[in-house]
């Protein structure tokens, strides 16, 4: 067991006291949902040290003005906005197909919470679900080979206290059994959000893709708005700027350099609970845990394959499908067919033959199959031909026999 990280940071401190002295020249940043809140904080302390920022909006006209307060406060223009709605998977897949240039902070900090009635997706996901995970999972797939190309990048998940309200509940992530509650709903959003990280850190720290999880705190914003606004007590609530301090300190302090798959509130990690404490503090274990995650991004990829065209999200500047595929799938190579049914091209990859990993089980009969036809059936077969003499006809019709 490894000691929590610490830093000379705590509750009260701004983003901008964070990144004081740190130098972000010639970094790219994304943050999405960086029109309000939260992320126009995360957005302007990143840009004010250096960063060239892109706000990943779906009201592109809120995220103009934005950017031009930003540019007005930090006096220079290093802010653009690009569309982007993390409910629509075709609106992320063009984000990602538009991107092209190497990413090193992507900050998924966008959300939405406790939606009063259950609202679904065009794929019938449950909306936060989507909004929140599914929308900002398929974002990270999609950027991999950017932020691969920084040569070392920070992926950053903006969770919450929530995550100590739900687990993912993966034989109902969509309410379709259990009845619909919205904060329920936006818990198990946020554990997914916690998980991310944590495999996004267990599958790419080789290529120096880092990414760790965080409660912001308590901040009024619209975030609130189906709730009757922040009840917390005033004591414990905090600004946007230092609502955005933890953001930037996973985004972007050298204090957080090789460390990945973690947890922070208030700019030191969380400690990991097994109950709900009463001041929602930490993190549940079941938003840290490695099984969790890695069947998570399983169970994303396949909601993601199975969509309407069932092709996963591409590479940045590709026709290609990014080749980070699901962890349930194989790349068999070559064009040969077998296993009926649940058989699956690979979007436009040619000459391709995916396999699901429950057809692999099957793999030695297919190759018996295999084996009988082209040795035993087959020379029978071609005995047959052979005996029915230069014209190739049937030994029955050669006999004067006509088939029936
Ligand atoms: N505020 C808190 O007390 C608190 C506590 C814990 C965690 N958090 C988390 O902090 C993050 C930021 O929240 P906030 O407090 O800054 O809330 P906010 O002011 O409401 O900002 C949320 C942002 O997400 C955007 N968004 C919502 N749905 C989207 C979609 N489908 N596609 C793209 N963008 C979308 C919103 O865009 P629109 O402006 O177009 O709606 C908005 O810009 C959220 O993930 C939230 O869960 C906040």
């Amino acid at each position: 067991m490894t000691e929590p990280i610490t830093t000379p940071f705590g509750f009260a401190s701004t983003a901008d006291e964070v990144l004081a002295g740190v130098d972000l020249t010639g970094k790219r940043a994304v943050i999405t949902g960086g029109a309000a809140g939260i992320g126009v904080e995360t957005a302007r302390s990143l840009a004010a040290a250096g960063a060239d920022v892109v706000l990943a909006v779906r009201r592109v006209a809120a995220g103009e003005q934005a950017a031009a307060d930003i540019a007005a406060s930090i006096g220079a223009q290093r802010v653009t906005v690009r569309a982007l709605d993390l409910a629509d998977q075709d609106s992320v897949r063009q984000f990602v197909a538009d991107w092209d240039q190497p990413l090193h902070i992507l900050v998924n900090n966008a959300g939405i919470m406790a939606l009063p009635e259950l609202e679904r997706t065009a794929e019938g996901w449950e909306m936060q679900f989507a909004t929140n995970f599914m929308g900002h999972f398929a974002l990270t797939v999609g950027l991999h080979d950017a932020l691969a190309a920084a040569g070392g990048a920070r992926v950053v998940s903006v969770s919450s206290s929530g995550n100590l309200f739900s687990p993912v509940i993966f034989d109902d992530l969509h309410f379709a059994f259990r009845p619909y509650d919205p904060l329920l709903a936006y818990g198990q959003s946020k554990s997914a959000e916690a998980l991310l990280a944590v495999e996004v850190t267990r599958r790419w720290a080789g290529e120096g893709i880092h990414a760790n999880a965080l409660n912001p705190g308590a901040i009024a914003t619209g975030l609130q708005k189906h709730t009757g606004g922040l009840r917390t007590p005033k004591e414990r609530q905090k600004t946007p700027q230092q609502g955005a301090a933890t953001s930037v300190l996973l985004a972007a302090s050298p204090l957080l350099d090789g460390v990945g798959g973690r947890y922070f509130e208030d700019c030191a990690e969380a400690p990991i609970v097994s109950e709900r404490p009463a001041d929602y503090s930490g993190v549940a274990g079941y938003a840290v845990d490695p099984g969790n995650a890695e069947r998570l991004w399983s169970v994303a990829s396949d909601l993601i394959a199975r969509r309407g065209t069932g092709r996963l999200p591409r590479r940045p500047g590709s026709a290609e499908p990014a080749q980070d595929r699901p962890s349930g799938w194989y790349d068999w190579g070559g064009g040969g067919s077998c296993g009926r049914g649940r058989m699956a091209m690979a979007g436009r990859l040619p000459g391709r033959l995916l396999l699901r990993r429950e057809d692999s089980d099957r793999a030695p009969l297919i190759v018996a199959l295999l084996l009988w036809v082209m040795f035993d059936a087959m020379p029978g077969l071609w005995r047959s031909v052979r005996r029915s003499g230069e014209s190739g006809v049937p030994d029955q019709l050669r006999h004067g026999q006509r088939p029936r």
